[in-house]
Formats: structure tokens, C-alpha cells, sequence
């Protein structure tokens, strides 16, 4: 095609405009469709083959996961139909030495082109929106196959965790808390979702669900897991400092082990130590403080909240311990009231926060 630049009456010195209005007008259609097929055909697969999702856990995965599959198999090909036109017309309209100062001639656009490229992504999207929206639809619904009567579990999110509130046992009493989400297999859940301060989005990828924690409002969801394992909680929306750690886990267990767990967050057991310190440690570990802090004994370098072995060294039991269980009573300075989690109080085993403290104390010595 790079030879219909200079017939006769076109030659390269003519001006730009009478070269294009006369050059060979006629794109190569034929070659560039088979070209497009072929790419379109090949982006398609490739978008199919890659594995886009972590694995799967709830019933509410194939038709996710199917959505997104159809919109790759809509996209491609408009993809590799713009990108084509664009490189094309890149190529073929290119400006040519002498031509620097020339304006290109004046045209009027095409009525019928501009209709049929708006009506088509029109119809498109629309369809796009209504598939999603009957999906999102029927998600919504309480699931028809349960293996029990459906889990209601209280999320609510704050600057920067997630604490899970289950319902008070037969016996009445209150919800029991939990940091982390304990959920029995093939039962639906429904997410009631809070937050106590800013956005928060509760997420977690394995179930292909997510929804904003808004402040004022409580939004839910429901899902089915099916596979048991363990699978990380995001929070998926921008929430301040720590947004990157509000990370914690989602545990999918039998109904027994599930039945047994809640009845330990109900009851906690102090974490198995050797010692005293051997338990802080761990509960140092397992309540995520080294996500936030730095302590040199941890091996732990987060810089969210305070270096703990400045701010601690030298201070008594009875400080440490209400730095964890009312962190905003007493601030240290350059850090804002909201950063550490009040609900240390409820999530920390008596026992654990006592070993904890005794860690801090002997670990920040110095
Ligand atoms: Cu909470 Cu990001």
C-alpha cells in the first residue's frame, strides 16, 4: 500500500490536500479483517486462558467468574477493531517531509458512521448492565441451597481493622466479637455491613463478593462458601494510613469446628506459650501488632503506629496495658486518635493481654 502514495497525478511534492483527496482511498479491507479475526480470536483465548481469580470458595463464583468471561469475549474485539483503525490510519495518513505547515482539507462529518458507532457500544453496554444486573440480582437473594439456617454475621469496619460480630447463642447474651471471620461450610452468610468511621469496603476474593462500608448505613450481602480453607479479608477501598494492613482472615471450617471455634471466641483460651513471654509472643503475632508497630524484639519495622521501643521503654504494666485496650486516651504525639483500634479490649483474651503486656515490658527494657 506504501507505493499508492505517488501515482501521477499525486506525487509527493503535490500539496497535501490534493494528495489525499485523490490518493487510493480504498483500504486494504480484506487483509486487515483477516487480520483482526485472527487477533481478536487469539486476544480472546488468551483472556480466557489466564487465570485471573485466586481460587474460588463460595456457589456465588461460577456466575462472577462467567461475567467476566463474557466481557472479555465482547471486549476483545472492539479492542483489536480500534487499536487496528488507529495504526492504521497512523500509517496511512502520516504527514510526509514538505508537508509540516499544510492543514489537511476540510471534511464535514459522516451522519451515518457517527450513529452506527454510538448505537452499537450503546446496545452493548446496555446489554453488558442488564446481564449484570440480573446477576447482581439474583445474588441477592437468599441462596435455595443452605445446609442450615442462614449465619448472620455483623462486619464492621474501622480505621484499620475488621471485627466480626456473631449472634448471641440460645441461651441469650450478647453478639460474641471476633477478629477474625470463622464461617461453617455450605451455609449461607449474610454480611450486615457497618462502619464506625471512614469508607471502608469489605472484601474478600475467594467469594467474588464485595460492598462499601458506609458510615451511617449498614449494607449487606450474602454468600455461600463451599470449600474449606483459609482465604484473606480486604478491605478494598482507600481508607487512610493503614488501608494496606486492614487485612485479616476468613477461616471456612466444618460445622463442628466451626461450632467449637465460636464457642472459644465466646470463651477464649489464653494462647499455648511456654512461659509468660512465649505467650506474649505469640499474642504480639497473633493480634497483627507487628503490622503497625516496630519492635526490635518482634523483628517487626511498621511505622503506622509508634516505634514501640521508644514509646514503651522504661513504662510500667499498668501504661502498656492501657495503651492496647484504650488506645486514645493517651496519644503519642504525631499520631492521630483513630490509628490503632479500640476493640482490643474485647478481642484480647484477659490472659493473652497480660502475657502481652509482660512481653512488651520485658522486651522494650532496653
Ligand atoms: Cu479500610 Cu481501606
Amino acid at each position: 500500500m506504501g507505493e499508492g502514495h505517488e501515482t501521477e497525478e499525486t506525487a509527493v511534492d503535490a500539496p497535501a490536500s490534493e494528495r489525499m483527496r485523490n490518493a487510493d482511498h480504498k483500504a486494504p479491507i480484506g487483509p486487515l479483517v483477516a487480520m483482526g479475526v485472527i487477533a481478536s480470536v487469539l486476544g480472546i483465548a488468551l483472556g480466557l486462558l489466564i487465570d485471573w481469580f485466586p481460587v474460588a470458595a463460595s456457589t456465588q463464583e461460577a456466575q462472577v467468574d462467567t461475567l467476566y468471561d463474557v466481557l472479555i469475549i465482547a471486549s476483545v474485539p472492539f479492542f483489536v477493531l480500534v487499536t487496528a483503525i488507529v495504526l492504521y490510519s497512523v500509517y496511512r495518513f502520516r504527514m510526509l517531509p514538505g508537508e509540516e505547515d499544510m492543514d489537511g482539507p476540510p471534511i464535514h462529518g459522516n451522519t451515518r458512521l457517527e450513529i452506527i458507532w454510538t448505537a452499537i457500544p450503546a446496545v452493548l453496554m446496555l446489554g453488558m448492565c442488564v446481564y449484570a444486573a440480573i446477576l447482581l440480582d439474583n445474588a441477592e437473594d437468599a441462596p435455595a441451597a443452605s445446609a442450615g439456617p442462614e449465619l448472620n454475621v455483623r462486619v464492621v469496619g474501622e480505621q484499620f481493622t475488621w471485627t466480626f460480630y456473631y449472634p448471641p447463642g440460645e441461651d441469650g447474651g450478647e453478639e460474641v466479637a471476633s477478629s477474625q471471620l470463622y464461617l461453617p461450610i455450605d451455609r449461607s452468610v449474610n454480611f450486615d455491613v457497618q462502619t464506625k468511621d471512614v469508607l471502608h469496603d469489605f472484601w474478600v476474593p475467594a467469594f467474588r463478593w464485595k460492598i462499601d462500608a458506609v458510615p451511617g448505613i449498614t449494607t449487606n450481602y450474602r454468600v455461600t462458601p463451599n470449600r474449606i480453607g483459609r482465604y484473606p479479608v480486604v478491605c478494598a477501598e482507600l481508607c487512610g494510613l493503614g488501608h494496606a494492613v486492614m487485612r485479616q482472615t476468613a477461616v471456612v471450617m466444618t460445622e463442628d469446628d466451626f461450632a467449637a471455634q465460636l464457642e472459644e471466641v465466646a470463651n477464649p483460651q489464653p494462647v499455648e506459650g511456654e512461659d509468660g513471654a512465649g505467650g506474649g509472643e505469640s499474642a504480639f503475632a497473633s493480634n497483627g501488632c507487628g503490622g503497625c508497630h516496630t519492635l526490635e524484639a518482634a523483628g517487626t519495622s511498621a511505622t503506622i503506629g509508634p516505634n514501640l521501643d521508644e514509646v514503651l521503654a522504661g513504662q510500667d504494666d499498668a501504661m502498656i496495658s492501657e495503651s492496647i485496650t484504650d488506645p486514645a486516651k493517651e496519644l503519642t504525639e504525631g499520631f492521630g486518635a483513630n490509628i490503632m483500634p479500640a476493640t482490643y479490649a474485647d478481642t484480647i483474651p484477659e490472659e493473652d493481654l497480660k502475657a502481652l503486656v509482660t512481653y512488651l515490658v520485658e522486651s522494650t527494657k532496653g
